[in-house]
């Protein structure tokens, strides 16, 4: 315990960072963007509305949160300090819900600690890519694996039978079993045919110990989507959508 607390707040001075990685990482779009104006955004998982502060500033004429049902009371009160007209929130799970199909595509999707929360990852990174419209711009940010053997693997850890004590040792709650490696986010991008899939450099700019645990990247859905992708070259499945 006293050694993995040391070991944090050595990573943190020698990496010399500090502040949010979240802020970093919203600085790491505005470059991407370049001078591209997002005009519908959405975010998933608000949680705390700081992104969605952040989002605003890009100016969307739309901006769409949506988070679980559920979380409308604890949401409540930083939506309504916000209180922007440009905000919509609705109350769906991403994944599974017909409302979120029926959405009309977005030029920029943010996600941010949710992608863990799911079991269906790749699926999770196909919906994304499917909310998008084509040239659209993804963030996805994501907890990694934990354990030190796994990290520079191209797999997913998973936390199975659930174990208190082992997510106490990687600082996650019980409701999280699928932790993936930095590796098999990018596969997963790279898999359902996001291009120009760039890492960030988010957790590394506040602490070492942050970039082992988490990864993070910016991606752009392709104008016509290429030819030949994983399970597609046969004509067969599509890559998260099979039945
Ligand atoms: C750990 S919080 C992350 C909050 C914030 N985005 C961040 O990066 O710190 C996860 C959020 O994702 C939401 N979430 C998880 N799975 C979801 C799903 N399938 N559909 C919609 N929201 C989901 C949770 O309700 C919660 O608000």
């Amino acid at each position: 315990m006293i050694r993995r607390l040391v070991r944090r707040v050595h990573g943190r001075l020698s990496a010399g960072g500090t502040g949010d990685y979240r802020q970093h990482l919203f600085d790491e779009l505005k470059a991407y963007l370049a001078n591209e104006v997002p005009r519908r955004v959405l975010e998933i998982g608000p949680k705390d509305g700081k992104d969605t502060v952040r989002l605003l500033e890009l100016r969307p004429e739309r901006l769409t949160l949506v988070d679980l049902p559920g979380r409308e009371e604890s949401n409540d009160p930083w939506l309504r300090a916000i209180a922007s007209p440009a905000v919509e929130y609705v109350s769906a799970n991403i994944m599974y819900s017909d409302r979120v199909q029926r959405l009309d595509p977005f030029d920029l999707v943010w996600c941010t600690g949710v992608l863990y929360h799911n079991p269906e990852q790749l699926r999770m990174v196909r919906r994304l890519y499917d909310l998008l419209r084509p040239g659209g711009v993804l963030v996805l940010e994501s907890a990694t694996t934990r354990n030190p053997r796994l990290r520079g693997q191209n797999c997913v850890e998973i936390l199975f039978p659930p174990d208190v004590e082992l997510k106490k040792k990687y600082h996650v709650s019980l409701n999280i079993n699928h932790l993936p490696s930095a590796l098999a986010i990018r596969s997963w991008l790279q898999m359902v045919g996001f291009t120009d899939v760039q890492p960030s450099g988010c957790h590394r700019a506040v602490s070492k110990a942050l970039a082992r645990d988490r990864a993070a990247y910016v991606a752009r859905r392709p104008l016509t989507a290429a030819e030949g992708l994983y399970y597609t070259a046969d004509g067969g499945f599509v890559i998260g959508k099979a039945l």
